[in-house]
């Protein structure tokens, strides 16, 4: 069978709910979002790995490395909940890559969430260590990074494997012999490094942030928190430069170089270099940010979206089962629920931050009616939620 024929037969014969071009939208909203927090986890956790084994010599590691560790593992149950939606939308929209990934590589598909969950488990053990003041903290916090480090590797093998629909039938037939141990690996070491470098920069900018924020707080020395950042505005820099090069070359060599949305990713990098080392407000350098891991996780879809309609892919083309109850119900989750539920988590964790020692929240007060709306709609949420769907099964069981 024609690798165009094959992928279009691969989709969904009962179409998706809405047009396509939203849901390759909302795929890259939410794979720069888990991305970030990809970034900051694994940033955090690396450079406090190298803050234990300076913390017993030096007082600002010593409260920095335990606030690190706390970041990170915050980061890393985001970032797996943040994971599920482009993994959604990309089932959604690209079902024949995502599937064909997995069966390449089904065994490390499976290792992959035994992975994460060994590397997190150690993650806490880490910080316990750290916490306790063990020898052996260091250790354990290394062994916990390479493996949430690994976890990334095996994502992007997904990733790379998905978007070579020409090699499909090589890796899983090669010469001609079935393979199906599900054992494929193939990475692609330029646009992995690239990724991963973005780890120091996005730390760093954190760092620039981190201090912003605490110096309203009287508890935190000032020398304390220009040692941050000066050490968040360093790595903001170098890693820029480098994850710059980087992403230069993996361009270079798709030809993606002088493509707008390349060339748009490299002005808001330097823009974003300027305002990290200049350094004069950092929560603006951090809506620059937003905006580059933007544009990256576009550039990622128009690799994708070139190899596969280069294979005669049509994507705007998906067969499409227009279905308001499906939209609504999603839009009234997502906007309605997701947003005023954050809304209350930021605020709280906002003032939680600024006070010092315990944060009382007083009846009438934002976070106070930010928590009753919450409450209100996920109750509500559920009650519609469970009722539309068992009106849905009783009609469809009793073949109304
Ligand atoms: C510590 C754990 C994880 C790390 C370090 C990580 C890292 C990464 C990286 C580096 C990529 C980009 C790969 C590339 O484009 O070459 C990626 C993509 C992705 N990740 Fe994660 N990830 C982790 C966990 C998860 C989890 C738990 C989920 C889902 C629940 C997830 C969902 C995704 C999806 C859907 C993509 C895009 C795949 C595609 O476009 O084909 N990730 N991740």
């Amino acid at each position: 069978m024609e690798i165009s024929t094959f992928v279009n037969v691969m989709r969904d014969s009962a179409g998706i709910p809405f047009y396509p071009v939203v849901f390759q939208g909302l795929y890259v909203l939410t794979w720069a979002l888990h991305a970030a927090f990809v970034l900051l986890a694994l940033g955090s956790m690396g450079l406090s790995i190298y803050g234990s084994t300076q913390q017993k010599s030096n007082p600002y590691w010593k409260i920095l490395t335990p606030h690190l560790i706390m970041t990170g593992k915050i980061s890393v149950s985001v970032l797996i909940v943040l994971g599920v939606a482009p993994l959604l939308f990309t089932q959604v929209i690209y079902d024949s890559g995502w599937y064909v990934a997995n069966t390449l590589s089904g065994a490390w598909v499976f290792i992959f969430i035994y992975a994460l969950v060994i590397g997190y488990m150690m993650y806490y053990w880490y910080q316990y260590a750290n916490k306790k003041g063990s020898s052996g903290n260091t250790l354990i916090g290394l062994i916990s990074f390479a493996i949430l480090v690994f976890c990334g590797v095996l994502m992007h093998n997904f990733a790379v494997e998905a978007i070579s629909p020409t090699k499909w039938m090589e890796w899983y037939a090669p010469n001609g012999v079935v393979d199906n141990a599900g054992w494929n690996m193939h990475l692609d070491l330029l646009r992995l490094g690239f990724m991963v470098s973005l780890m120091i920069p996005v730390t760093g900018i954190f760092m620039q942030n981190y201090s912003r924020f605490l110096s309203t707080r009287e508890d935190f020395e000032p020398k304390y928190l220009e040692f941050v950042t000066n050490l968040g505005t360093k790595m903001a820099v170098i890693g820029l430069v480098i994850s710059a090069g980087l992403f230069a070359a993996w361009m270079l060599r798709e030809n993606l170089l002088l493509h707008p949305l390349s060339l748009a990713t490299v002005i808001s990098v330097v823009m974003l270099l300027v305002l990290a080392a200049k350094n004069t407000n950092s929560y603006i350098t951090t809506g620059v940010l937003v905006v580059v891991a933007l544009l990256i996780s576009g550039v990622r879809e128009l690799i994708r979206y070139n190899v596969m309609s280069g294979i005669g892919y049509d994507l705007y083309g998906y067969p499409m089962n227009l279905e308001w109850e499906t939209i609504i119900m999603f839009l009234l989750t997502f906007v309605v629920l997701g947003f005023t539920g954050i809304a209350f988590i930021l605020t709280m964790a906002w003032k939680v931050g600024k006070t010092k020692g315990i944060y009382t929240a007083v009846e009438g007060s934002a976070v106070s009616r930010l928590a009753n709306a919450s409450l209100t709609l996920f109750i509500l949420w559920i009650l519609v939620y469970f009722g539309w769907g068992m009106v849905a099964l009783f009609k469809n069981t009793m073949g109304a």
